[in-house]
């Protein structure tokens, strides 16, 4: 492992690619190996025997690509499996969970936090753990919304049919005053408009992409692994199916054109 092997980055499908547009304008000159599961997506309705799993067979393949920290992009997996992911592996690891709990707090005013993810994210009850670890002083209200992955998967992002689902799924959330509103799931940050449409400018809408580069960027600080060169960063990205609809996705998201995808047969690793 060197200082410029990449960062690992893996999602159930195209919803990390948030975290990597994030990573590419904190840390630019870091390369990026990412992986999404899209023959596996959703996790979010999965128990947590197969997306521990999952990420475990994810975690072997990002290892032979020496990936120098891995950053689990993915809600789901990061409240279901990181726990026991973390003391398997020889490298820096961090979900986006705490981060986006820490930032909810730091961001209510009124105390009142709203929480939207998959089912298996809601179900586990880890932001409102983390959030009560930080401070006992604040009400968590959670909503699982599983449609908006499929959705957002299909590119329907500005699109009535999504936005009759966020007021189906939100109008609950919209009644209790929340004031901070953490998107849970990596895919939600790409409906922003629609959700941010129906809850109001007064609601700060949290994307934990940005405390967790923040706080990757202070691990491989304190680790001594940042990047020390100067070339330009190089992204590689893997999927497990579906390269087409991949890159037509990335190009959406990311502030460059993908042109490659490579695919992996995931359930050998
Ligand atoms: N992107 C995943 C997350 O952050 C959710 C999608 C899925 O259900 O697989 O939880």
């Amino acid at each position: 492992m060197e200082h410029n092997s990449a960062i690992g980055v893996f999602d159930s499908g195209v919803g990390g690619l948030t975290v990597v547009r994030e990573i590419m304008r904190q840390l630019p000159n870091e390369n990026v190996v990412y992986f999404g599961d899209t023959a596996r997506v959703p996790y979010g309705s999965k128990s947590k025997q197969t997306v521990l799993k999952y990420s475990r067979q994810i975690i072997r393949f990002l290892m032979t690509k020496n990936v120098k920290a891995i950053v689990v992009a993915c809600n789901t997996a990061s409240a279901l499996a990181l726990p026991e992911l973390r003391p398997e592996i020889s490298v820096p690891i961090i979900g986006v969970v705490r981060p986006g709990a820490k930032m909810a707090v730091s961001l209510t005013e009124t105390k009142n936090i709203g929480v939207i993810g998959t089912e298996a994210t809601v179900k586990s009850g880890i932001y409102t753990r983390y959030i009560r670890e930080l401070t006992k002083e604040v009400t968590v209200v959670s909503k699982a919304c599983p449609l908006f992955v499929p959705l957002v998967e299909e590119g329907l992002l500005e699109d009535r049919i999504t936005d009759d689902m966020v007021d189906r799924y939100l109008s609950e959330m919209k009644a209790y005053n929340v004031d901070s509103l953490v998107l849970g799931c990596t895919h939600y940050p790409l409906i922003t408009n629609a959700i941010k449409r129906y809850m109001g400018e007064n609601v700060k809408l949290i994307n934990p992409a940005y405390e967790t580069t923040k706080e990757l960027k202070n691990m491989m600080r304190e680790e001594g692994i940042l990047n020390q060169d100067s070339a330009p960063a190089v992204y590689e990205f893997y999927a497990s199916d579906g390269a087409d609809k991949f890159t037509t996705f990335a190009d959406r998201v990311l502030p460059m054109h993908v042109d490659k995808v490579n695919i992996v047969d995931i359930e050998s690793y």
